[in-house]
């Protein structure tokens, strides 16, 4: 089994205070995000074609998770601990395995910068209906 090297360190977060507690209950990380299968906004739907084709593989559709990669609807992720330079960064380059026990990222060749905001704007969105921003 797959146990994130964070899980500790969430834990430790969410017993911090009465104030974090709203980011352990119902929007806790690694359930996945509450689109309530409703439409995916139009604005948002080339980042999602883009994602189920580039990142989805590992990652998961709507970026749940896979056994192959860690899921992106995160509080690891969030924009404050991983910015849209983030994104960017691991698609141009790849990433060292460094969170997670999954190996490593490669770069992903097929998408530009441009694909990648595209990308970035659907899997914010995703954060956002599980509580995550
Ligand atoms: C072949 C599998 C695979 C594919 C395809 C893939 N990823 Fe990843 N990705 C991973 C793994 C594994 C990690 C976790 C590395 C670690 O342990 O921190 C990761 C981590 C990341 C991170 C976190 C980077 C950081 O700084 O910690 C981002 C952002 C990311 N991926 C975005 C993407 C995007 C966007 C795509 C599609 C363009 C994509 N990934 C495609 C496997 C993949």
């Amino acid at each position: 089994m797959k146990i994130p090297m964070t899980s500790k360190l969430q834990i430790g977060v969410c017993l911090l205070g009465l104030g974090l507690l709203a980011a352990c209950d119902s929007s806790a990380p690694s359930k996945p995000p509450s689109v309530g299968g409703g439409p995916v906004p139009a604005e948002f739907q080339t980042g999602e074609t883009k994602f189920n084709a580039n990142c989805s593989l590992c990652h998961g559709k709507q970026a749940v998770g896979t056994d192959h990669g860690p899921p992106l609807v995160h509080k690891v992720y969030e924009p404050n601990h991983h910015g849209d330079q983030a994104f960017q960064y691991a698609a141009a380059n790849g990433v060292r395995s460094h969170h997670w026990e999954f190996g490593n990222m490669p770069k992903i060749d097929a998408v530009t910068p441009a694909d990648v905001d595209q990308i970035v704007k659907y899997v914010r969105w995703l954060q956002r209906q599980a509580g995550i921003q």
